[in-house]
């Protein structure tokens, strides 16, 4: 493994190596063991094109605590935000750095700068993919429900980046997987095409039948970053796909609800099922700092 840009590039045995890491970085962490010896004198630039509260976080001081050095980069204040091709951007980063995270919009962009920088790129979010959310979302399951085997996941919303990533790493790693999307508004192509090899993959309009007896429900919102433009249409469009007690009396009666945040209440899920599941719901945007250390030092050490 070279970089992490989408899960489809990853093996089940790669993702499990990952989640084993990342349990281990969190024991570390909380036994007060140090692992700064990892990515020591090591430098991570963190490219970012759209707004992040846990990513940048979490990779500043996951970063820090590997004994490494986190770069951010606001895409306003380099070059590329004034038209400097990602070729020559990850060709000069390439030499200055040992790793670079891009936060954008165009997969491609996240594929050109690994193909063109000569060091490690990991996606932290693209309209296509978001690989290091969905590690922790697997970490988070591993955790609370002790195994994947026999598990099923459902996704209630768009399938847009999460929907995308879900899939791909549920399905990877041995979960059924049910999704309810609107018409309009189904994963990518690449990702129906993976997942059609899988009996237990199902695409549906309607929230309850996905929801049925799963044991893991996830939802995102109805307009992503860069949908702004879309919100009224969306807001019609999604009716209906929230996560709400109705839809949760479908569900397991144990079922976790997950939640990659940030969160907008009374769209995708009430406030009521949210607090009603914050501590599953933070324990995954904790997860989000060990994952990616796991992530950062398989492929910067
Ligand atoms: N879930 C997630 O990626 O959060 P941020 O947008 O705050 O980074
Ligand atoms: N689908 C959301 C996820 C945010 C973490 C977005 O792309 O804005």
């Amino acid at each position: 493994m070279k970089h992490l840009l989408k899960l489809l590039d990853l093996s089940k045995d790669e993702i499990i190596e990952i989640l084993n890491l990342a349990d281990q970085l969190k024991y570390e962490l909380k036994h007060n063991i140090s692992h700064r010896h990892h990515l020591e004198g090591k430098t991570l630039g963190m490219i970012f094109q759209k707004a992040s509260t846990r990513t940048r976080v979490s990779f500043e001081v996951g970063m820090e605590q590997l004994g490494g050095y986190p770069l951010f980069l606001s895409a306003n204040d380099l070059q590329i935000g004034r038209g400097e091709p990602i070729q020559d951007t990850a060709r000069t980063l390439g030499r200055y750095l040992n790793g670079i995270m891009l936060r954008t919009y165009e997969q491609k962009e996240v594929e050109d700068l690994a193909k063109y920088s000569g060091i490690p790129v990991i996606n932290g979010l693209t309209d296509f993919a978001h690989p290091c959310q969905v590690l922790a979302d697997l970490m988070t399951i591993r955790e609370l429900k002790g195994q994947f085997e026999g598990l099923k996941m459902c996704f209630i919303g768009d399938g847009f980046n999460m929907a995308n990533s879900l899939t791909v790493g549920g399905l990877k790693v041995g979960m059924s997987v049910s999704l309810a999307c609107p018409e309009g508004y189904h994963p990518a192509k690449e990702v129906l095409e993976f997942a059609k090899a899988y009996d237990c993959f199902e695409l549906t309009a309607s929230p309850q039948k996905a929801a049925e007896k799963a044991d893991v429900v996830m939802t995102d919102v109805w307009w992503s970053m860069g949908d702004e433009g879309e919100t009224e249409k969306r807001v019609k469009a999604f009716k209906g796909y929230q996560v709400n007690d109705e839809l949760m009396s479908h569900a397991a009666t144990d079922a976790l609800v997950l939640h990659c945040l940030p969160a907008h209440r009374e769209e995708e899920i009430t406030e009521k099922i949210f607090e009603a599941h914050a501590d599953e719901i933070f324990e995954e945007a904790e997860n989000r700092l060990h994952a990616q250390k796991a992530v950062m030092v398989k492929l910067m050490s």
